[in-house]
Formats: structure tokens, sequence, C-alpha cells
């Protein structure tokens, strides 16, 4: 490889302390584990933090249908925002699905699908509109659940009224009375259809009191120097890190999210470098969302990384490059997770990639610089004449047997042969003698088929080690620890699924 084609005067000086640092004793292709649920927090795969959050069902980003008990119908914003609630449908879909911006445990606000406020209109009539783009006072709303039935709700809204429904087309907040009778137009019942667990909801549903405390135990205790001495000692080489925008704003990050991510990165790499790791820091969160994903941080689901976004998310890579770039674990940073085509162009992507690999040259010309593939309909290959023009570039590509109904019904056989062929031809695909590096950068022993035996398991994941250790960057499963016990690579090797050594 060319490494210092593009700036050769500054090259050669800096070559001058490669020699020194990071990554030229990588040794690659690097086997790795994801450190998921870490510093960025996806419930899923620990449920638990959330148990002590009052209303943990009602989190950022909750999806609710609500229903009239009097009148039978479901809410809906007429054409989908920027008009009337009425309250004249008999089934429920987009139009009728509120997503719930969190203001305390009981005050919410009430997101439509074109992206407007449920709110008191500005005429004065105590009608029920969804117009305004940002919320206010008279977009928050207490939602008064009943003792022992918490999905049958009453709404009050700023003006101390309860919604009513009057008719099919006139919701009103003008109601005094009380009760929870089906035939009392004040009552609702409200169905959760989709919810959130990730760094935003975790952090606004314990709130600025307790949220530093909660989230700081977790971050001390999930992992620690033991599990970097365990990792290092079954065969490992490299850890890959996830990390949300707001590692760079620590200590005080933006509401509502919580400092302290840095240290634990801090402690990460002393480790690291304790154990022979190397560190690949994975910017997985990125303000704005990039996939709508939990693990994007989203705080209701829509993705909205644009243009507009790059330089903020410029700044982070630039922050993280400069912290950790002399440190001899720096293996390489990954500039965005899993970004989903179509909504985030391929032509946004390559202006934020190639600003990203900027700023982490500024610092280093050592470490690897990797660009995850768009997930969604994109081609494969988009990315790799854009990365052959840069020096220790990678290519990340994330391969799941999981998320696609192609593979219910597949036996095992048929998972393993699909690794085998179709995986190894869509790796090699992107595995050019000239181009970028490729790194499969999330990968798992799991798949959908309920009841495998060990020996099963055993074959599927030696089927991926084969293959996926031909990626020339290397590959990271995920993740290191998960209360799904085929999720934890921790678990798998403790159990002798996984041998690396
Ligand atoms: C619901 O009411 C609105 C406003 O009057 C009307 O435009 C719409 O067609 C109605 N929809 C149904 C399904 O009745």
């Amino acid at each position: 490889m060319a490494y210092y084609n593009i700036y050769p005067v500054l090259a050669l000086y800096l070559s001058c302390f490669a020699s020194l640092s990071s990554a030229q004793d990588l040794k690659l292709p690097l086997k790795s584990v994801n450190l998921g649920n870490w510093l960025v927090v996806e419930g899923w795969m620990k449920p638990s933090l959330f148990d002590e959050i009052p209303n943990k069902d009602l989190l950022d980003g909750t999806k609710v249908q609500l229903k009239s008990t009097k009148l039978q119908n479901y809410l809906a914003a007429e054409n989908g925002g920027d008009s009337i609630v009425v309250i004249n449908r008999t089934a429920a879909s987009d139009w009728e699905t509120f997503r719930l911006w969190r203001i305390d445990e009981n005050s919410f606000n009430f997101r439509v699908s074109n992206k407007q406020f449920v709110g008191l209109s500005s005429e004065g009539t105590n009608r029920i509109v969804a117009m305004r783009d940002a919320p206010g006072d008279t977009e928050t709303f207490l939602i008064v659940r009943k003792d022992g039935e918490p999905n049958r709700i009453r709404i009050q809204a700023s003006n101390g009224l309860f919604l009513q429904a009057i008719s099919d087309t006139i919701l009103t907040a003008d109601y005094g009375g009380s009760g929870w009778d089906d035939s009392d137009p004040s009552v609702f019942t409200m169905t959760i259809v989709g919810s959130l667990q990730g760094e935003y909801q975790i952090a606004n549903g314990y709130g600025p009191d307790k949220a530093p405390q909660v989230l700081q135990d977790h971050r001390n205790s999930y992992i620690t120097e033991e599990d970097f001495r365990f990792m290092s000692s079954n065969g490992l080489t490299a850890v890959r890190i996830p990390v949300g925008w707001w590692i760079a704003c620590d200590p005080t990050p933006p509401k509502p999210f919580v400092g302290g991510s840095l240290q634990a990165l801090d402690n990460a790499f002393t480790w690291a470098q304790k154990y022979g790791l190397k560190v690949i820091i994975d910017l997985h969160a990125v303000q704005a969302s990039q996939n709508g994903m939990e693990h994007s941080a989203t705080r209701d689901g829509y993705l909205e990384f644009g243009d507009s976004s790059i330089q903020d998310t410029v700044e982070v890579i630039d922050f993280l490059a400069e912290r950790y770039a002399k440190n001899p674990a720096l293996g390489a940073i990954e500039l965005i997770n899993e970004p989903w085509a179509p909504l985030v162009t391929l032509d946004t992507l390559k202006n934020y990639y190639k600003a990203g690999y900027d700023a982490i040259r500024k610092y280093t010309s050592s470490a690897y610089v990797i660009l995850s593939n768009r997930l969604g309909p994109a081609d494969r290959k988009e990315l790799l004449s854009f990365a052959q023009g840069l020096s220790k570039a990678v290519i990340d590509v994330h391969y799941y047997s999981l998320y696609s109904d192609m593979f219910n019904g597949f036996s095992v056989q048929q998972n393993i042969d699909f690794i085998y062929n179709q995986r190894g031809s869509d790796l090699a695909a992107v595995t050019t003698s000239d181009g970028p590096l490729t790194f499969v950068g999330e990968w798992v022993a799991e798949w959908a088929i309920n009841g495998a035996s060990m020996e099963d398991y055993h074959r599927f994941a030696k089927a991926q080690l084969d293959v996926y250790g031909r990626a020339t960057f290397g590959w990271a499963y995920w993740s290191y620890k998960c209360q799904y016990n085929h999720w934890s690579l921790k678990w798998m090797i403790e159990n002798n699924y996984i041998k690396l050594n």
C-alpha cells in the first residue's frame, strides 16, 4: 500500500513518529469483539438497567395509538400532520400513531407522522391540532393512568382541562369532569406499538437527578480491567468500542446525556495497552441519528442525519482523534456506524467521510480509518473507488443471519452453507487487492433457529470464523456481554462454543 501519497511532505515528517506509535504494530487481521451496551446503551442487551425508571413503558420514542372509549374510534392526525386531530378511524396505522417525547414521568409531547406536535390550537378554541414543529407548553400533556389499568388514560392539556372526544371530528381540551366509564368522553385506551431503549431513553427516563449515578455505576461495572485480561488471554487482539457523540462534550454534555463516558474510554485505552489489545473507536451514535435505531441514541426514531450534521459530527471525530492519536493502543477510528440508505444519501456520506478522514489525518497517519457501508438498499461496493484514494482505509460490513425473512425456516446446514457460499462471495466482492481493507465489524453466532445443539452452534461459529477470517482488516463479534448467551462472546468462550486460541 502507498501510505503517504496524499500529503507527501507532511507524511515524511509523520512517518518518523509512526514507527514509535500505534497502528504500526497492528497484527492484521484483527480478532475483536464489540463492547456493545457499554458507552451506548441498548436496552435489549440488559433490560434491568431500565427497571427503576417510573412509567418505564413511556420513554422517549414510545409509539402509542389512542382510542376513544366513547366513540370507539382512534385518534388520527388528519393528513399525517399540519392539520386537526380527528377521532374517526376504525383502524390504526401511521397517522393514528403518536411518538412520545417525555418531559417528565407524567408529562409528554405527542409527535405525529409528519413530525409536528399535537397541541392546543393557537386560535383559542381549545381544539386539538397537530401544527407546531417544536413543542412548547401548549404541546405538553399530562397522561393520567387508571390505577390497576395503566393503559386506560385521560389526557390533561396545559390549560388544566382534559381532552374529550366530542364528535368524530372534534377533539377539544375543555373537560372538567372525572370518571373512567366507557361512556366518558375523556377516557382513551392507549396501545403501545413500539418502543426504544437507547441512551436517550435511559438518561431522560431517570432524569438529571438519577441518571448520572445509574450510568456511572453501569459504566464502572459492565466492562472492567478483568474483561480486558480475559479477552487478551483468550485470543482476542482488539476491541471495537461504540461511543456516542456526547463523549466529545464530556463532562457536561447536552441534556439528557450524562458525562463520564470519556473517562471510561480512557480506562479502556489504559487496559488495552496493559493487555496488548488494540482499540477501534466506533462512532455509533451521531447527533440527528443516522439510522433511527435505538443504538443511534435517537430520541424518537426519526433519521435526520444529513449535510447539515456533517460539521458537528466531524468535530466529534476531531476530538477523538486528537485525544487518542498518540496512544499506542489506538488501532482505528470508525467514522459512523450503520448509516441507512436511502435516507442517508451516498453523496452526504462521502462528503462526511472525506471530512472525517481529513480530521483524523491531522493527528495521525498510522491509525486506520473505517468507513461503514450503508445498510438498506445500497450497492455493497459503492465505497470502493472512493476509499481507494485514501491511505489505510477500511470498509466495514455487518453480517447477521437474522433480521430478514429469508432466514426463517433455514436448517442448520442451510445456515452454514449460506456463510460459506453467500457471505464468502459477499466478502470477496468487497475485498480487492488494491482497494481498502475489509472488516466484518459485527457478526454473531445466533440465528433464526430455536433449540439448536451445542454442536450446531459450534459449527455455525466455526463457519463464520473461517469465512470472516478472510477479511483483510479482521472481524468483531457482537457482543462481549449480553443477557442472551449466544450474543455474549464471553459466555461463548467460557462455555467452549468458540475457541480462538
Ligand atoms: C375524518 O374526518 C376528516 C375531517 O372531517 C375527514 O377529512 C376525513 O375524511 C375523515 N376520515 C374518515 C375515515 O372518516
